[in-house]
């Protein structure tokens, strides 16, 4: 939530690697953008309501190319609202100190209102309506001549969520940056520092990076980073290798994001998988879990917690751990639990679903968690986020950047790894070696069955046109597709604006059938599922109110074609698949709805990849 990027070198001009770093976060809040670059003569500052090409407009406007030499030093932010309108004057940077002290941030200041009550009552004049500007104007008050000092002292009387970065035209060359509960990571270049909420914005210049810890706070020069915490005492972070390439956050000829990444899901979950199945024992290594068998036959409980997808990742992985594992498994909202005083303990096995890893909810219920002495792990993509770390223990996704805010790959490789996860529980309980050696078997032929979908794309395109403009869309599943149905409904609401309700087909008839018309089309999730017999019969409960029927179904599946109105084929899985099939089909059909519709596919209105604030 809201992107930062610091650029400081010897010799090349900040304000190109500081928009390029923008563009690259740019899916982490997209309603303003601005940098503020520092010379010899002072601090300047851009901004500009709207994306990143809009600043870039002002810039190429306000600041002639033959002028940005001067600036070797910046800081640049772009900004998801949280407090006051996504207005110019509430875009970052902010500035205190007559303009002299620049500052960008990346979360919550819980107290701002009496920390801006008592800088009032000093006479301090405040230029916009966010937490982030009583943050510049606490370091510019402290500042008695030495930088990194005052932004301690203002740090520490701060309260709730930090990723910041500023820089002061008292201190020439300094940029001071610190964290608390939002990302911050550093690329160590040969000449050049960049400072990034994340390594996409870092890795076209090095892929040296520290990644700093909450508490952190560090004042970095083109010569170096020293690191210390807010006490003043010097911390040692070590320079790790990031492992993947700017390649991987290209589009690399597709018009989307989300397409790119739907489209590397064959790959992703390949990599998911490799090396983390073992046939000859019919279970699964997953070493990042560090838990003994003893200590896995030891749980008495699963509770999985996340948000959005990573939710309804997790509600699928109730019907896994349960079916092979034979373990109560409850799926929970991460704000839900985390503020319903959880009964969990010992006995209980937390795992905590997050694509970035960062997402404030999920990270507040591992803290409760682990609070509450719970065994509990992290399920998480990216590789050193705050929820992986401070989870101490869990499975990384392996699925490679994931830039567009609809999620997509994310989903698929979290079913893989909640599968591979739940096999592994099983067989240390009463999961048979046949039926282990089945499911290793199902899960090696994940990455075909989805290329199979995907060479099924005209088709899906083509029922998408015909739906295209559909106001309403219901999509229902029951049991393992149940929350299948619910991801569907997401990624259209997100990506296309429809209105879209998930509902478990039983429930349909309980009183949301009162919608159903010729013009609210049903998306049914017909694959091979226990139970599809029940669902073919609500959907001739849906067609007898006129309301047309997309089936998601299994390829030759004559009675479900048969039943709906237009079938889309998915090939023939386990039970235990059917969702990671389903959902593909499902994120290509919401992918060609938005298309078609005009929407932004990438950067939905209103929307964030990251949910940093609770
Ligand atoms: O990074 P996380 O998986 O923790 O994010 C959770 C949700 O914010 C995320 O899945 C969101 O719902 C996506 N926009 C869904 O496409």
């Amino acid at each position: 939530m809201c992107g930062i990027v610091g650029f400081t070198s010897l010799d090349t001009p900040a304000v190109g690697p500081l928009v390029n770093g923008l563009r690259r976060l740019e899916y982490r809040g997209y309603d303003s953008a601005g940098v503020a670059l520092e010379s010899a003569d002072g601090i300047r500052v851009f901004k500009q309501t709207g994306r990143v090409a809009e600043l870039d407009k002002l810039l190429a406007k306000e600041l002639p190319n033959d002028e940005r030499g001067k600036y070797t030093i910046g800081i640049a932010h772009t900004r998801w609202a949280t407090h006051g309108l996504p207005t110019q004057a509430n875009a970052h940077p902010h500035t205190a100190d007559g303009g002299r002290l620049a500052i960008v941030h990346n979360g919550i200041i819980e107290n701002y209102a009496s920390l801006r009550a008592g800088l009032e009552k000093r006479g301090v004049k405040f230029a916009s309506q966010t937490d982030t500007e009583v943050l510049a104007h606490l370091i510019a008050i402290f500042d008695k001549g030495d930088f990194l000092s005052a932004a301690s002292e203002a740090l520490k009387r701060v309260e709730g969520t930090y990723g910041m970065a500023a820089i002061s035209a008292r201190h020439p060359g300094e940029m001071i940056v610190a964290r608390k509960g939002s990302p911050l990571v550093i690329g160590v270049g040969e000449k050049d520092i960049v400072v990034a909420s994340d390594v996409s914005a870092i890795v076209a210049y090095t892929r040296q990076v520290i990644y700093l810890k909450d508490g952190d706070i560090a004042c970095i020069t083109p010569e170096g980073v020293e690191i210390h915490s807010l006490d003043n005492a010097p911390v040692t972070r070590e320079v790790q290798e990031v492992d993947w390439d700017i390649g991987a956050i290209e589009k690399g000829g597709y018009e989307h994001f989300m397409l790119k990444e739907i489209y590397e899901q064959p790959e992703a979950l390949a990599n998911t998988i490799r090396g983390r199945l073992d046939p000859s024992g019919a279970t699964a290594f997953l070493s990042g879990l560090s838990l003994t068998p003893r200590e896995l036959a030891a749980v008495r409980r699963v509770v999985i917690v996340g948000c959005g997808t990573s939710l309804h990742a997790g509600m699928v992985g109730k019907y896994l751990f349960e079916k092979l594992a034979d373990l109560p498994t409850s799926p929970e909202q991460a704000a839900e639990f985390r503020y319903s005083n959880p009964i969990v303990g010992p006995d209980d096995w937390v795992i905590a679903m997050s694509q970035s890893g960062e997402t404030a909810d999920t990270l507040a219920a591992v803290r409760e968690s682990i609070r509450k002495g719970a065994l509990v792990s992290g399920l998480c993509n990216v590789v050193g986020s705050t929820i992986a770390r401070e989870a101490g223990r869990g499975v990384y996704l392996h699925a490679g950047p994931e830039i567009s805010v609809a999620s997509t790959k994310a989903f698929t490789a979290q079913v893989t790894a909640l599968l591979m996860t739940a096999l592994k529980l099983g067989r240390t309980r009463r999961l048979s070696f046949e039926d282990g050696a089945r499911l290793v078997g199902e899960i090696e032929k994940i990455p075909d069955v989805v290329r199979e979908i995907l060479a099924g794309n005209d088709a899906i395109a083509k029922v998408a046109e015909k739906y295209a403009s559909a106001g309403d869309m219901f999509f229902i599943g029951r049991g393992i597709l149940y929350p299948a149905a619910l991801e569907g409904a997401l990624k259209i609401k997100e990506v296309a604006y429809v209105h879209a309700e998930g509902y478990q087909a039983a429930e349909l008839k309980h009183g949301p059938i009162a919608l159903l018309s010729e013009k609210t089309p049903v998306v049914a999730l017909l694959a091979d599922i226990p139970g599809k017999e029940k669902t073919l019969g609500n959907v001739q409960e849906c067609r007898a109110r006129n309301a047309p029927v997309i089936g998601i179904a299994t390829k030759g599946d004559d009675v479900a074609a048969a039943a709906v109105t237009d079938a889309l084929a998915i090939p023939k899985t386990s039970p235990e698949i059917a969702p990671i099939a389903s959902v593909v089909a499902l994120q290509l059909f919401a992918y060609h709805v938005a298309r078609l519709r005009g929407c932004e596919i990438d950067q939905p209105r209103n929307l964030a990849k990251s949910v940093t604030v609770e």
